[in-house]
């Protein structure tokens, strides 16, 4: 019989990970459990209003939820009815002690090492989806089999899903990667982990190595994306400095096979709960190891991503005759990039912070992203009168001075730029930190436009 999965952790990974593998395994019952009560009523709201926006989800969800996929805040329960355990709760960078600023907090996830063990009433298979260091799965290992009464094999399968793609990622991964002792009973529950998604992944894709490399891999290629992206917004200086363009740049490179065209779109830096947190990991595994050039090397990352968030305030600053205090700027896009209303590390909130600190004026608008926009600035909202969101961009648009572009919301380009130019003070500046809007037309309209790398 096959057996029942729990995922504990009903977030932005928990959640479609196991709509999907519900939705492609009908004869496995799947429970999503989560400690956060009001993230479980929302999964199982009537109407489907779903705690987090992923194009496509809501569907796979109305398909399974109530047939075999479950949400609920019975943990126990779930554990104890489950045999293969999913964790993916978060492990946000640790921000006190030892590794403090770059090191995981794995604290919950011990937590829910502890739990698991606690209420199994059989043999289990620990699956790690959150992304972890190095070694986790050992430590984790050394405590659930410590004077346990049942044998649980820790294995790592990473996730590699974007938001804004979640599902189409799940649906037709590039690659599952499942990782495990290579001794007899590690083989055999990496095969069953390889049957649950074996039901809908070619076989060839499914890659299986040793846990330590599998959560290094996800470690080393969000930290090889990352790079990539530094690496364009690095090019993209040296565009605008010399009058070359980035995407010409971009687009003759990406032409070469070896190099690809994929992750060479130079815009406001990279945001997002990995990219940061993992490079950072990487930087903190580096040091431990004695390897500080390396360590070094990937800082590097992040100081670029960081530097490019300041140079688009520093070009801002300039275009507007070197004085920003009490003019209005809208800020188009609060997500960390189109379709999602995720809001972790944006770009966008670093930008507003400093241009709140330069005593200017700031609307925010974005399609999907307000109510968490609300929550991260909710220091610095103060009466309203200095910070304020906006549904409509045309109204945020309104008498500002400057209109910056941050997220490549697809509805950004189709808006009616004339209608906009016309309700804004004169004269008027876009920056279109995405490069997606064009840039002709605005300056026809009579826009004073910037872009990045160019
Ligand atoms: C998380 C991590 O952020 C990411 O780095 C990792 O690779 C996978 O897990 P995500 O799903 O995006 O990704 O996180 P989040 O949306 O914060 O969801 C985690 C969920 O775990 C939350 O809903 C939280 O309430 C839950 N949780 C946390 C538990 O159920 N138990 C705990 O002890 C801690
Ligand atoms: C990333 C990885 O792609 C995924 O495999 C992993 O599991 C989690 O982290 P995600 O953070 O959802 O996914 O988004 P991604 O599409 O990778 O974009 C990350 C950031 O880089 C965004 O802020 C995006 O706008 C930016 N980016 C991406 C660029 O600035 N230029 C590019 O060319 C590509």
């Amino acid at each position: 019989m096959n057996k029942n999965i729990v995922c504990i952790g009903a977030g932005y990974i928990g959640g479609p990970t196991m709509a999907v593998i519900a939705k492609m395994n009908p004869d496995r019952k799947v429970i999503v459990v989560d400690i956060n009560k009001d993230r479980i009523a929302a999964w199982n709201s009537p109407d489907y209003a779903l705690p987090i926006y992923e194009p496509g989800l809501v569907d796979v969800v109305r398909e399974v939820r109530g047939k075999n996929l479950f949400f609920s805040t019975d943990i126990e329960g779930a554990v104890k009815e489950c045999d293969i355990v999913f964790v993916g709760v978060n492990t946000p960078t640790k921000m006190f002690g030892r590794g403090a600023g770059r090191a995981s907090d794995l604290q919950f996830w011990e937590a829910t090492a502890r739990e698991i063990k606690n209420y199994a009433e059989g043999d289990k298979i620990i699956v790690e989806k959150s992304t972890l260091p190095v070694r986790t799965a050992a430590a984790m290992e050394s405590i659930l089999n410590d004077h346990a009464k049942f044998r649980f094999t820790v294995l790592s399968n990473p996730e590699f899903l974007a938001e804004g793609t979640a599902i189409k990622d799940l649906l037709e991964p590039d690659r599952v990667l499942i990782g495990g002792p290579q001794d007899e009973v590690g083989l055999a529950a990496i095969n069953e982990i390889v049957e649950v998604y074996a039901t809908w992944v070619p076989r060839e894709r499914i890659l299986t190595t040793n846990v330590w490399s599998a959560e290094l891999t996800k470690l080393a290629a969000n930290a090889f994306l990352a790079q990539r992206v530094s690496s364009i917004n690095a090019i993209a200086g040296l565009c605008e400095a010399t009058g070359a363009d980035v995407e010409e740049v971009a687009r003759v490179m990406g032409a070469d096979h070896r190099i690809g065209s994929k992750f060479l779109k130079a815009g406001p830096g990279f945001g997002g709960s990995c990219f940061k947190k993992d490079v950072l990991n990487l930087v903190y595994l580096c040091e431990s190891f004695g390897l500080h050039t390396a360590a070094e090397y990937w800082s590097g990352v992040i100081k670029m991503n960081e530097h490019q968030q300041e140079r688009i305030v520093s070009r801002l600053f300039k275009a507007m005759f070197n004085t920003l205090a009490n003019k209005k700027i809208a800020l188009f896009g609060f997500a960390f990039k189109a379709d999602t209303g995720d809001t972790r590390e944006t770009p966008s909130g670093t930008v507003a912070r400093l241009l709140y600190d330069e005593h200017v004026r700031i609307v925010i608008t974005d399609p999907k992203a307000l109510p968490n926009a609300r929550r991260d600035l909710a220091d610095i909202v103060g009466d309203g009168s200095r910070l304020a969101f906006e549904d409509d961009p045309y109204k945020a648009a309104e008498d500002a001075d400057a209109v910056v572009l941050m997220t490549d919301w697809r509805l950004y380009p189709s808006l009616d730029w004339k209608r906009i130019y016309d309700s804004m003070r004169k004269p008027a500046l876009v920056f279109d930190t995405r490069n997606c809007l064009d840039r002709d037309a605005l300056k026809s309209i009579g826009f004073r436009v910037l872009n990045v790398g160019k």
